[in-house]
């Protein structure tokens, strides 16, 4: 007799930082969401989450435990919501939150997807819904955030600092394979940001590494930018961009500036990706904790929930994350539907929250 094999139930375990400020209002609004995308689509969400902040920080004098990576290293992916507050330096909530989860789980991709949507205005003159879609593709774990560097004379005229960029071969190729590869599954162009007009040593090596692999993809079409003519190419043509690969620096920058023009960074997802899955990759909205307007209720959850759905697709739910992202769409678009100020609004963060999921719920 030839049984039928019942597949095993997909069951995911996944670490939460809800951190300091709107972290702790827009996070469960992203649970409420994924937990709806898992129940419609059969599988489950184990969450357990961890209260390492600049809470903790002021109590204990650590922003996490000495093992915190080993903990963490169990989990199939990390949802973060932003940690920073003022009281704490930001140069300690980076590094001593972020950057070593980055970085101790080689998480070299951060991925951050630029889409203007339906219902949302562009600050931008004319543009219309699906004509600004493009990928910013920053390295993640090295170039101009390095903790290299130090000071000398402290405290006199002569005080000097200097801080170090590395730049490795394997990081360089490794960042741009994987943007080469994205382009191919999009519309096969890739930007480089560049400034080796300026920086005499590392970008020159960027921009060599840069031909080297891009020489790999023959199918795939190029061009680089030096970084200042590049931000002003994304506010007068962002529809000339597909997939734009930059440092750890440029990156950052092109990635606020991204969400800037396509309405609001409260929207804008990101994903810090170890594609070699050894490690577990960590997912979080754009934005910070916004202490502005932390406590009030009033933060777009959407950054947070698309940024689940980047953290569905990456567990291999493809059609889970699709049906969230339609959902936002779906919201965003609909004129009755509920949003935040920042959109134009005076919703709450658990009104839009239940919007999404009440959509991801929905089959229609
Ligand atoms: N990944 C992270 O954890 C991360 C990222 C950026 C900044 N930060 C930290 O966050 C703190 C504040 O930084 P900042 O002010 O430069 O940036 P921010 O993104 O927190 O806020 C910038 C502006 O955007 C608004 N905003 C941000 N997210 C919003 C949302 N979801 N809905 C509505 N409005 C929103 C804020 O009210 C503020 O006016 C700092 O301590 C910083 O270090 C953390």
């Amino acid at each position: 007799m030839v049984g039928s094999v019942t597949p095993a139930p997909r069951h995911y375990s996944i670490a939460t930082i809800p951190g300091d400020g709107i972290g702790k209002e827009v996070v469960p609004a992203g649970q409420e969401a994924l937990d709806a995308a898992a129940h419609r689509f059969g599988f489950s969400l184990e969450w357990s989450t961890f209260d390492w902040s600049c809470e903790r920080y002021t109590r204990v004098g650590r922003m996490m435990p000495d093992d915190a990576l080993d903990q963490l290293r169990l989990f199939d992916a990390i949802f973060l919501g932003a940690v920073g507050f003022p009281g704490v330096p930001d140069h300690v909530s980076l590094w001593g939150l972020l950057l070593p989860i980055r970085r101790g789980f080689q998480q070299y991709v951060n991925l951050r997807p630029v889409k203007l949507l339906r219902g949302v205005e562009s600050p931008l003159r004319g543009r219309d819904a699906g004509s600004i879609d493009f990928v910013v593709v920053r390295e993640n774990t090295e170039g101009e955030y390095s903790d290299v560097g130090g000071r000398q004379n402290e405290g006199d005229a002569n005080e000097l600092v200097t801080q170090t960029a590395i730049f490795t071969r394997r990081g360089c190729d490794r960042i741009m394979r994987y943007a080469f590869e994205l382009a191919r599954t999009r519309r096969m162009h890739v930007t480089s940001a560049t400034k080796s007009n300026g920086i005499l040593h590392s970008m020159p090596y960027w921009d060599e590494r840069f031909e080297a692999i891009a020489a790999e993809y023959p199918d795939v079409k190029t061009n680089r930018f030096h970084i200042d003519i590049l931000s002003a190419h994304f506010v007068r043509h962002p529809d000339w961009f597909d997939v734009v690969v930059g440092s750890n620096l440029f990156g950052d920058i092109l990635s606020d500036l991204g969400p800037a023009v396509v309405g609001s960074i409260g929207i804008a997802p990101s994903a810090n990706l170890n594609p070699e899955r050894e490690f577990p990759s960590m997912f979080e909205p754009v934005h910070g904790s916004a202490p502005d307007i932390a406590g009030r209720g009033i933060a777009n959850p959407i950054g947070q929930i698309w940024s689940g759905a980047m953290m569905l697709e990456h567990l291999g739910e493809v059609d889970a994350a699709r049906a969230v992202e339609g959902a936002i769409e779906s919201v965003l678009a609909d004129p009755r539907a509920p949003r935040t100020a920042d959109l134009g609004g005076s919703a709450a963060t658990v009104d839009v929250a239940r919007a999404v999921t009440n959509a991801v719920s929905s089959r229609a």
